[in-house]
């Protein structure tokens, strides 16, 4: 029977084998020992190796049974083919998680080994972080069990990568830059512990601030989407994903032997789940040394201090980029900083003090909008000038941010030579956030800021649709049973009814009486479409035929149909032709809905026509969502505007897109045989009007539940 055991153990283990000690120091088994050691770790350490003997001062046992206390936690170094008998005497021995810094499982193919290790392990109650791992670090307990280079910092950020050979480098880096951690954990093949488990853990832990993931492919991202959202709430979290690019995600795939989704995807689902994305690894740290650092705002509204006009222009671009708002209270920037600058200087924001001010200036106007509550963050800039330098600006820098740190976010970036290139250094070595380039300074206050709103923001739920699963299986039941894995133009409008979704009135015809009848019924204008499962794309086959308006253009549409369906395919079994309602124009959509590789579920919008196949502008979310969560998707498109209304026209059924999206949500979350459900065109009239779904693809898959055929 499977138990279960508490992850804390691995972040806090009061003792630790080391399976694979050595006493040579070319080998990882010693130094992994050296790190332990030399760290200074808390508990107990055990490294074993048949041979026995010594190392740093620490006994080896020759086998794990010999070793006299407890062990909570085993890292495993020892060449593949010995690593199940290992895991065999850890569940003797009563260890509770094992870590595989073993090479050589499913990331080279040797997938049933991980397997049978993994199921053994869980049966035994202990959980498995690997294989393929470089280890973990957790400053809880001093722990550095990995064969890194040593040096790791305490401090508030999490790291969870899964590349090892970035990670390792990641170290050094961290070290390099005085970025503290709270934990580093390599996740490796995630045979068993992936990043949501060690999010769970990390949302709760006291010592970290921010969670920095590096991830190269999503597997169970359904899971991990619910426990970002969750996490977002509590932390600051921070994903940079390799595989942006098409090559990119090739090479990664290749990699860690699992698919990266597509990048759009990827990007999507993390906003909605409040994931701040970083572009590069660099960027990552520049926010997570930030974030941990700084207090959260108390408003929205940041000021910048420059004596420079352009360098101060640039910021007031950089905010605009990533959405920092500026303090725009005319009355009260006069008040404040009209006394304590030179005369010909600006007190609008960016507060310019001009290459005149002086150092005292500088320092009066800093303490002004430091000490003013109404100011929320503030921005420091400084040009090299030859009324003051760096070094005397320095000591005031200094002075300021320790006065303030705690009370508000501040950002530094000066600019100029060597003598500024060294006082960046200077400053940035005793911790503050000083940057050479404005924008990486406002990237991080972008940052935070972002962070700040979705900390603050409820966790969405998502809102549930009643929907008649049998009359889909239905459905489904009769298309499978003709072997087919795509619906009918007239399944799919029987879909579109159980999802009450509105769709253009429309009548079958079998033969051209009947179409002819139809269109009466129906009224003119009307279009006419082939039925047939054996032609999908029915346009490039002369399928169809668009604003007939009268009795003699549907009978000579109807033979044309027929006769270009016919050459199009010979032996096509034609069912007919669909008669239906020419719908009145408005704006074209896209929306659909999918079985993702990655994330399960997921909905996607986009504006139809060349902003769909040209611009690629869709947005996407994992399904099931909330009404909020559907209007962000929908306003996560470039074209968004053109919803809103330009140019006088009036504001689109932005609602009634939005229900759509949550009905789609809704099906294939719960109905997992349908692959895709696409609407396209999803006709949006004005505000209060509704929308109309003109033409619906449905693909499932045709065995009940199971694989593709
Ligand atoms: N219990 C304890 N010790 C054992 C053992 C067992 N069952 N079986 C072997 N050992 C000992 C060996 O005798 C050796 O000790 P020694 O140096 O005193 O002779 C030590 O464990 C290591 O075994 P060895 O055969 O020398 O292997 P190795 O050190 O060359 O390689 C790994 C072992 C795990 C490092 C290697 O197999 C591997 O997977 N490397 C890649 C690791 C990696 O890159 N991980 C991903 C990083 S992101």
């Amino acid at each position: 029977m499977e138990k279960k055991t508490n992850i804390e153990y691995l972040f806090k283990p009061r003792s630790v084998a080391v399976i694979g000690a050595s006493q040579n120091k070319a080998k990882i088994g010693y130094r992994i020992v050296e790190n332990i050691v030399s760290h200074g770790y808390q508990g107990a350490i055990y490294p074993v190796n048949p041979k026995g003997g010594n190392v740093l001062g620490n006994k080896i046992y020759p086998e794990l049974s010999q070793i006299p206390g407890e062990v909570d936690l085993a890292v495993i170094a020892i060449p593949a083919r010995f690593v199940f008998d290992a895991v065999k005497d850890c569940a003797e021995k009563g260890v509770k998680h094992l870590v595989i810094i073993t090479s050589g499982f499913s990331e080279v193919g040797n997938t049933k080994e991980e397997n049978k290790i993994v199921q053994f392990a869980r049966e035994h109650g202990m959980r498995v972080l690997g294989p393929n791992i470089f280890g973990i670090y957790s400053s809880a307990v001093s722990l550095d069990a990995t064969f890194g280079p040593g040096g790791i910092l305490p401090g508030h950020v999490a790291i969870v990568t899964q590349s090892g050979a970035l990670g390792i480098a990641m170290i050094g880096k961290t070290t390099a830059e005085l970025l503290g951690l709270s934990a580093l954990v390599s996740v490796g093949n995630k045979s068993d512990i992936d990043e949501s488990d060690l999010l769970e853990y990390l949302a709760k832990d006291d010592a970290t601030k921010v969670i920095l993931l590096y991830i190269e492919g999503v597997k169970q991202g359904d899971r991990l989407v619910e426990m970002l959202k969750q996490v977002t709430r509590k932390k600051h979290v921070i994903v940079v994903k390799a595989g942006r690019s098409k090559r990119g995600a090739m090479a990664a795939a290749s990699h860690t032997g699992s698919l990266a989704g597509t990048d759009e995807i990827f990007d999507s689902v993390m906003r909605q789940c409040g994931v701040l994305r970083a572009e590069s690894v660099q960027e990552a740290f520049d926010w997570a040394r930030f974030l941990a650092d700084s207090p959260l705002p108390k408003g929205r509204e940041a000021v910048i201090i420059t004596n420079g006009g352009g360098i101060g222009v640039m910021t007031t671009d950089a905010c605009e980029k990533y959405g920092v708002d500026l303090y725009d209270d005319q009355k009260t920037l006069k008040e404040t900083f009209s006394k304590v600058m030179p005369d010909f200087g600006s007190s609008k924001n960016p507060v310019d003090l001009t290459g005149q001010a002086t150092v005292q200036d500088y320092e009066r106007a800093m303490e002004a909008a430091l000490a003013n509550d109404e100011m929320h963050a503030v921005l420091s800039l400084y040009c090299e000038t030859a009324l003051f330098d760096a070094e005397e600006l320095a000591p005031v820098l200094k002075k300021e941010y320790r006065r303030y740190r705690g009370k508000k976010p501040i950002v530094l970036s000066l600019f100029g030579g060597a003598t500024v290139e060294s006082i960046t250094r200077e400053l940035r070595n005793e911790g503050i956030p000083v940057f050479s380039d404005v924008y990486d300074a406002v990237s991080c206050l972008g940052a935070l800021y972002r962070s700040w709103r979705n900390l603050n923001a409820p966790v969405e739920s998502a809102e549930k649709v009643e929907i008649d699963t049998g009359a889909v299986e239905t459905i489904l039941d009769r298309a499978r049973a003709e072997k087919r894995r795509s619906l009918l133009a007239n399944e799919a409008r029987g879909m579109a009814e159980i999802l009450g979704l509105d769709t253009p009135q429309a009548l079958l015809a079998t033969n051209l009486d009947e179409a002819v009848q139809a269109a009466k019924q129906i009224g003119y204008p009307v279009v006419m479409k082939i039925v047939s499962k054996d032609i999908i794309h029915k346009s490039d086959a002369g399928g169809v035929a668009l604003d007939l308006v009268n009795k003699e253009e549907v009978v000579d549409a109807y033979q044309a149909i027929m006769r270009s369906c016919r050459s199009y395919k010979k032996d096509a079994v034609i069912q007919g032709v669909e008669v239906v309602e020419m719908v009145r124009p408005g704006v074209e959509t896209i929306i659909g809905a999918r079985q993702d590789g990655s994330f399960g579920p997921i909905v996607m919008f986009g504006l139809g026509g060349i902003y769909v196949e040209v611009m690629k502008d869709v947005s996407f979310r994992a399904a099931p969502i909330s009404h909020k969560e559907a209007n962000d998707m929908i306003a996560g498109i470039r074209s968004y505007p053109l919803l809103l209304g330009v140019r006088g026209e009036k504001r689109k059924d932005i609602d009634a897109i939005a229900k759509v999206a949550i009905k789609l949500g809704n099906l294939v979350e719960r109905c997992r045989d349908i692959t895709d459900i696409e609407i396209n065109p999803l006709i949006v009239y004005d505000h209060g009007k509704g929308v109309k779904a003109v033409d619906i693809r449905v693909l499932f898959r045709n065995l009940k539940g199971g694989e593709q055929r």
